[in-house]
């Protein structure tokens, strides 16, 4: 009994003693910033001049077009390279990587444009200020609110398929940055005033009581209605799908910074009570692909590790200090797991790529257990950030 007691007065310490001192912090992101450049040219020495890098798999590299939705993560990943290192051969490679991505500011086949557009020129435009950035950044505003549907107050994510009608998936959150930061930077107010009601419509409809979402509502364009809520990359149509958790964490955490509108702090402090306190979240915080997972230990997902990652070290800015500490804790913990060598690769391995173990679409069977080029960028992020606002 007496031995019990002394250890939970303990216990405390002993969890405060694991937090690293700031400069183990300043380290620990040296270390991996100096790997990663490293790393990456690897990476840009396996990928085509007019290709981008998508993951490996097999021992083969894999590319896209810049069509694919992640086209733009391999730039904005050398921008914070750059911006971390100041190398000039980093900055050349973005650079040529924008040249060929560019084309995409007019993409309207999807929701994705601004993943595209902002992950890459975003960084490009507040790393450099340079103005040609900026009007990459505007005109795709333009083309991104051309998939505004009124009828169900919501940008259509994916067109219309066989099984869905007007799919709205959670991942869109992560596009409404675009908009946001498009009008506060002097263009329309309606994008603001679109990526406002989109939010508030998710928040709505996409929600669960426990603060878990769906991954995609789809609508009945006549009507407005909701004709279904349904699962697509996560393990059935209720379960909470990992990247769609984290996604929605640091889309309301970010409408918050944008618009100061305590619902979207309240939401996104929800979705990180979900995430942190659920069951089935391992103890280095890097989820298995979906928390309803049918069989569990099952892959992890590196990737909503690290989107998670970044955005519980934003909300950390957001609130009081206790739940600071437990945010930007948490975050820690995810930055140190992903740095260890279960998540990260060793030089000239993986393809170039920084992290192992992500998982695109397990009951697929796409992408499991490899890198993807959203993991590394999220990842990278989140160090800066941790740099930023915690060193
Ligand atoms: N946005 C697609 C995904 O997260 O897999």
């Amino acid at each position: 009994m007496r031995s019990t007691l002394i250890l939970l007065f303990l216990l405390p310490l002993f969890s405060m003693a694991q937090q690293p001192s700031k400069k183990e912090m300043a380290k620990l992101i040296d270390e991996n910033m100096q790997f990663a450049v490293k790393q990456y040219k690897v990476l840009q020495d396996s990928t085509p001049a007019n290709r981008m890098p998508r993951s490996f798999q097999k021992g083969r590299s894999i590319t896209s077009d810049t069509y694919w939705w992640c086209s733009g993560f391999y730039p904005g990943t050398l921008w914070y390279l750059y911006e971390y290192t100041k190398d000039a051969n980093v900055r050349a490679e973005a650079e040529r990587r924008l040249a060929i991505l560019e084309k995409e500011k007019r993409h309207t086949g999807d929701h994705d444009i601004g993943f595209m557009i902002f992950s890459s020129f975003g960084n490009a435009y507040r790393i450099t200020g340079d103005k040609k950035y900026k009007d990459v950044i505007d005109t795709a505003a333009v083309y991104q609110i051309t998939r505004y549907r009124p009828a169900i107050h919501s940008i259509q994510s994916w067109n219309k398929s066989k099984n869905l009608n007007c799919p709205v998936i959670i991942d869109n959150m992560m596009n409404l940055e675009q908009l946001l930061w498009a009008t506060e930077k002097g263009g329309d107010k309606k994008f603001r005033e679109i990526a406002i009601i989109h939010a508030n419509t998710t928040l709505k409809n996409h929600y669960r009581p426990d603060h878990s979402t769906f991954h995609i509502v789809d609508y009945d364009l006549s009507t407005g209605s909701i004709i279904k809520k349904v699962n697509g990359q996560g393990a059935h149509d209720t379960s909470a799908w990992s990247r769609g958790q984290a996604w929605g964490l640091y889309g309301y955490t970010m409408m918050y910074r944008f618009t100061k509108d305590a619902k979207y702090l309240s939401q996104a402090q929800g979705i990180a009570a979900f995430i942190l306190n659920h069951p089935n979240l391992p103890a280095d915080k890097i989820p298995y692909w979906d928390y309803n997972a049918p069989k569990i230990p099952t892959s992890r997902d590196a990737s909503a590790g690290a989107i998670a990652a970044s955005a519980l070290l934003e909300l950390g800015q957001y609130v009081g200090k206790t739940d600071k500490d437990k945010y930007v804790g948490a975050a820690v913990v995810m930055l140190r797991a992903l740095s260890s060598d279960v998540y990260r690769a060793k030089l000239g391995e993986n393809g170039g790529f920084i992290l192992k173990n992500s998982v695109g679409s397990f009951l697929a069977n796409s992408e499991v257990d490899v890198p993807l080029t959203y993991a590394d960028y999220y990842f990278l992020e989140g160090l800066m950030r941790y740099k930023k606002w915690y060193l």
